[in-house]
């Protein structure tokens, strides 16, 4: 490995986390939507621990963290333009614009925090020793909130571009409800997306071509189905989402959030929204983990009295 062109990507990984804070703090005041506005604030905290994880990388591998370099000024000048772009949308006063402008740009910084994070972690399967255990640590910490902040701003960009086109968004994201953080996931939530519009549309009125040809693709779908498994023609797609969810044990928001909630009040560390005080009872724990739940879009109808 060319370890100079590792302590390279290092330094160019702690100057896009640094300018990275700076895109978050203009990209907080760029958003509208309430969700996206507290979502970017956590992203623009744990950024900041970022930066700190990589000074700590540094000092590991005896490197100046103020050490300049061409490639560092490069990654200054793009971070340097992302801001310009939030700030001259924001000039023109236009606030469903300027949320725009700023959603391309986090997926476009992000993009780069995601690739660094990746390739350092390839980097430290190749080190020994202590050097190794200090990378690997570092991308241990970091590389499930990258996932996060890459795949979920994808989404708000997505569904807030369709939503100013007049086109059925989905808000939040189905990045959101299902807690994305892997590419294939992203994936399967944009589909969830597209499959949530079609419906939209054809709710509010289709052209009877468009309706046929979906209803022909549909007909097709369930024949190569039967042809494929044999099965009654009862089966629709929605029990075979179920099905294969059921199948391969993933666990909904709500199951997640929940187990969340309980993990922490074992450990004493959840605590009431209300009171501050800390959680004990089983009851409150989980009702706490189904209203994050809710927060994040998840459809959980309210108990009945
Ligand atoms: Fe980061
Ligand atoms: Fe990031």
């Amino acid at each position: 490995m060319n370890e100079e062109q590792l302590d390279d990507l290092i330094l160019q990984s702690l100057e896009h986390e640094l300018g990275g804070i700076k895109v978050y703090e203009k990209a907080v005041e760029c958003a509208v939507n309430s969700d996206l506005k507290e979502e970017w604030g956590k992203y623009l905290e744990q950024t900041r621990t970022h930066v700190q994880i990589l000074e700590t990388v540094c000092a590991a591998f005896g490197l100046d963290p103020r050490r300049e370099a061409l490639s560092r000024g490069i990654v200054r000048t793009i971070g340097s333009a992302l801001l310009e772009a939030m700030q001259v949308a924001l000039d023109t006063g236009d606030s469903v614009a300027a949320e725009l402008v700023a959603c391309e740009a986090v997926v476009l910084a992000e993009t780069k925090d995601h690739l660094d994070w990746e390739l350092l972690g390839k980097c430290a399967k190749q080190l020994s020793g202590e050097r190794r255990t200090h990378l690997e640590q570092a991308c241990d910490k970091v590389e499930d909130e990258e996932d996060e902040h890459l795949y979920h701003t994808r989404g708000w960009c997505r569904e807030l571009w369709l939503k100013s086109l007049g086109l059925s968004p989905v808000l939040p994201p189905p990045e959101e409800e299902h807690d994305v953080k892997t590419a294939i996931g992203a994936a399967r939530a944009e589909q969830a997306s597209n499959r949530a519009r079609s419906r939209a549309t054809d709710k509010g009125g289709h052209t009877m071509a468009a309706r046929s040809r979906a209803s022909r693709k549909s007909a097709s779908t369930k024949t190569k189905a039967r042809k494929s498994t044999g099965r009654a023609k009862t089966t629709t797609r929605k029990s075979a989402t179920k099905t294969s969810r059921k199948a391969s044990g993933a666990k909904t928001l709500a199951q997640r959030k929940v187990k969340k909630a309980m993990t922490e009040r074992k450990a004493g560390k959840l605590k009431s929204g209300r009171s501050g005080k800390k959680v004990t009872s089983r009851k409150q724990a989980i009702a706490i983990g189904l209203s994050e739940a809710r927060k994040r879009g998840a459809k959980i109808p309210k108990k009945k009295k």
